[in-house]
């Protein structure tokens, strides 16, 4: 195929500079917006008298035809191109004569390339945000099946306070729905048409860039023709917010393939979403969280790639910047596949009860509530704190919990405790009487499913 460049070389392309040239088996997912791009111009240059009207319909019905024989199967994209910028151009070309050379007037495939990828990427945007939307949905189900269900909470993956698996998991809600916020701002500093800038200094031609944005459904245009054309910020930022996303998948799959295992045994993942071993019959491997898990380097990577490809780069537009694709499509290919894992995983998870009110049983995590009756009682709270260690460290030398203690043993400690101390230090109240905003009690699970449906609409 004839070279769209072809201008001053005399010689031919060597054959392996061609295919490390090309492009065309990363962007040729982008027809459909190059093609969109490429009517909204066509139809511009009409409408400024750059191009007479029957020109320009005629172009855009060749790009629709195009697009319509794409979308049938009747038109292959011819994997020798150089990119999908190319493949379309020669396509009109072959199939109108001289007016489909018409296109690229006043246009650059700097400017072209920049326009199609904001597009293609703002739907890759939404789309990403819809499965974050379904995952936060799956979280707030079990989040409400699982209220009662006591559960250490963990530092240092030590035993801490207790808390229900509803508020654990809502934790994950809130992660995911700040990753929607900022998915949603880059989209939005993104969606500025580059269309226009073209090779770098814009053009002598009348065009009209108001028209091309409006009509493409940006929020306006690039102000600096170099910045338009060489402005990679919207890869990075969106490759960041996904780099993120993949960082909380990343540490709730952890958790849960901590939690299926025998030694916690807090939650079941079924059997849809594990795998068995080859050799030992009685595996059942949390194999999707570890490869979501795994996954997140790809992401972060992918991140990396982005931002060292661009640190050194002078204005404008060089061709090391047609490596933004690959990283940025494979981070947005990779969060989608692991939202959709990650959404059933949770909706169908199944909650063990026993195995995690036994946890909160052990390791006296009701200790701090009862430090906590002895401070409203009036006892200074480090002196509250510092008897309670006491009595923790007895009743561990005993093998015993707090609340097996007779409350003469207690007030053995001290006369402040009295019978309702049992009641302060019953797990069930720990839970339901940390009401201070955030905490765990029902209160606060409400309001943040209700923060969460807010969200997820
Ligand atoms: N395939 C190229 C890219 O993705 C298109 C832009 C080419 N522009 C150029 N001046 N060679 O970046």
């Amino acid at each position: 195929m004839e070279k769209l460049w072809a201008g001053r070389a005399h010689g031919a392309l060597d054959a392996a500079a061609d295919s490390f040239n090309s492009s065309i088996s990363v962007d040729s997912r982008m027809y459909k917006e190059d093609i969109r791009g490429s009517i909204a111009h066509a139809a511009m240059l009409a409408k400024c008298g750059i191009i007479s009207p029957d020109e320009g319909s005629r172009l855009i019905e060749g790009l629709g035809g195009i697009l319509a024989d794409l979308e049938s199967g009747a038109l292959a994209i011819d994997p020798s191109a150089e990119d999908i910028h190319s493949f379309v151009e020669s396509e009109l070309t072959a199939r109108l004569g001289d007016v489909g050379k018409k296109l690229h007037t006043a246009r650059s495939r700097n400017d072209q390339v920049a326009v199609d990828t904001r597009l293609y990427l703002r739907g890759e945007a939404e789309r990403t945000v819809l499965l974050l939307k379904e995952l936060i949905r799956a979280i707030a189900s079990t989040a409400g099946r699982t209220q009662d269900a006591i559960m250490p909470g963990y530092t240092h993956l030590q035993r801490a306070q207790p808390v229900t698996f509803a508020h654990y998991i809502l934790a994950y809600g809130m992660m995911f729905a700040r990753d929607i916020g900022r998915i949603e701002d880059a989209a939005k500093r993104m969606n500025v048409s580059p269309l226009g800038c073209c090779a770098l200094a814009g053009t002598t031609h009348p065009i009209d860039r108001a028209m091309t944005a409006s009509e493409l459904g940006f929020d306006g245009y690039c102000l600096n023709s170099l910045d338009g054309v060489s402005d990679r910020d919207f890869c990075v930022e969106l490759a960041s917010a996904l780099a993120l996303v993949m960082t909380h998948l990343s540490r709730l799959s952890e958790e849960l393939v901590l939690f299926s295992s025998w030694e916690f045994g807090f939650v079941t993942i079924t059997d849809a979403y594990t795998t068995g071993s080859s050799i030992m019959p009685q595996k059942k491997n949390a194999d999707m969280c570890e490869l979501i898990r795994g996954k997140a380097g790809r992401v972060c990577g992918d991140l990396i790639t982005l931002l060292t490809m661009l640190k050194g780069l002078p204005l404008a537009y060089n061709k090391d910047m047609q490596e933004d694709k690959e990283a940025v499509f494979d981070a947005f290919d990779t969060v989608k596949a692991c939202l959709g894992l990650a959404a059933p995983i949770i909706s169908t998870l199944e909650v063990n009860r026993d195995k995690m009110l036994a946890a909160a049983k052990g390791g006296y995590i009701n200790a701090t509530d009862l430090a906590d009756y002895l401070a409203k009682k009036g006892v200074p709270f480090r002196t509250a704190y510092k008897l309670t260690g006491r009595l923790v460290a007895d009743c561990a030398e005993r093998g015993a919990a707090l609340e097996d203690l007779a409350l003469e043993e207690f007030r053995a400690y001290s006369p402040v405790f009295e019978a309702d101390l049992y009641d302060a230090i019953s797990l069930e109240k720990c839970v339901e009487r940390r009401t201070s905003a955030g905490g765990a009690s029902p209160a606060n699970i409400a309001a943040q499913l209700d923060y969460l449906r807010g969200i997820t609409g």
